[in-house]
């Protein structure tokens, strides 16, 4: 694929305190975007400088919600290099959020290479300190100006990037999850499984009434019993409950996470038990009020591994290792950061070094 670049002539200043990061707040200097046409494919793939994007108002996205997008990092080695963590797991799954919201997928060659070009191209915003990363945002919508609902003909797929620190306020603090008992995020056979934008929309009540509250974020109830764990806003979830570690399993309404996914390697590299089943809140409840719910974290790109130190159900709060972030937990953190900075040996080829 042919990637035109046009440079920014007026570069940015790159964040010169790296410890006031937070996430998603700045951009760099650049934008990757490329359309598609019906019958064309995609085409008029480009770097550009980082811009306002120009639509129609009666573009579909605006109305109709088909967007789907993908959220992965860009970390600097302690030898000053730059590698990205797993990046054609996200192409993939981007490509079956596509599928699902009937948006056109894109060749993983053609993704690979507009990543790592565009990265190759904004090397410098990859912040030094540690915790810290190039968070990439690649996004696709439709485009085309039509408000009756019909067959996608036209959209537009764009990568952004913003130098980001932690994700939470609390850094790997222990953060507190309330379990929603109203609002639900997901069904079968819908959106839950797909990274689109609609899902976060739906969300937004619950998240709003919880941080009210003072809550970080809502655990997510099955959307047909309110019954079984499925996942946090922007995290999957994991329990140790006796030694073995439990996870909601993969049944098409919770988004297959990729540092889930890498957790669970790397749990089982160690010889722990790894569960993927259906696990009912009172399950959890009991596991908390008996004392064998060791520690519970959340895992996500932008959370990394998250402990969760108080869960509220139902009005009342229980407290998970005294509010403490667990030895596991802290592990698991280590490990996985340890890899994508390139402090440990990368043993299962996670990591894409940028040139
Ligand atoms: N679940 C939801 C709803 C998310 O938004 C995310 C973040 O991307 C995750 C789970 C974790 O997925 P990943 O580890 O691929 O970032
Ligand atoms: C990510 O972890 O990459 C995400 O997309 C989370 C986002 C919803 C803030």
């Amino acid at each position: 694929m042919e990637i035109k670049i046009t440079k920014n002539q007026h570069p940015a200043e790159k964040p010169k305190d790296e410890s006031k990061l937070g996430f998603g707040l700045k951009y760099t200097d650049h934008m990757f975007i490329m359309d598609y046409t019906a019958g064309e494919g995609w085409h008029d793939a480009r770097i550009v400088p980082f811009e306002d994007l120009h639509i129609h108002p009666a573009a579909v996205v605006l109305h109709y919600a088909a967007e789907v997008f993908e959220g992965l990092k860009a970390y600097r080695t302690a030898d000053g290099e730059v590698q990205m963590f797993r990046p054609i797991e996200n192409i993939r799954r981007m490509n079956n959020s596509a599928e699902r919201l009937c948006l056109p997928t894109l060749d993983e060659n053609d993704a690979m290479q507009a990543l790592t070009t565009f990265v190759e191209l904004e090397k410098d915003w990859v912040p030094h300190t540690e915790g810290t990363s190039l968070y990439l945002r690649p996004f696709m919508f439709a485009t085309e100006a039509n408000l009756g609902l019909h067959t996608i003909k036209e959209a537009m797929f764009c990568i952004i990037a913003s130098p980001s620190g932690s994700y939470y306020a609390e850094g790997i603090n222990p953060v507190k999850i309330m379990i929603e008992t109203h609002d639900v995020r997901a069904v079968r056979g819908g959106t839950g499984y797909a990274k689109c934008g609609g899902n976060y929309a739906a969300s937004n009540r619950a998240g709003e009434r919880a941080e009210a509250l003072g809550f970080s974020q809502v655990l997510w109830l099955d959307g047909v019993y309110q019954k079984y764990i499925e996942e946090v806003g922007s995290m999957n979830v994991m329990f140790k409950i006796d030694g073995k570690i439990y996870t909601p399993d993969l049944i098409g309404t919770v988004l297959p996470g990729i540092t889930r996914k890498s957790i669970i390697e790397l749990l089982k590299d160690e010889g722990y038990e790894v569960i993927e089943k259906r696990i009912s809140v009172e399950e959890v409840i009991t596991a908390l009020e008996n004392g064998t719910l060791e520690e519970a974290w959340g895992c996500g790109t932008a959370a990394v591994v998250s402990p969760i130190g108080e869960l509220a159900y139902d009005g009342k709060e229980y407290v998970i290792n005294d509010n403490k972030i667990g030895s596991l937990t802290q592990h698991l953190y280590d490990e996985l950061t340890a890899i994508q900075w390139g402090k440990a040996e990368d043993k299962h080829n996670w990591t894409v070094k940028v040139k």
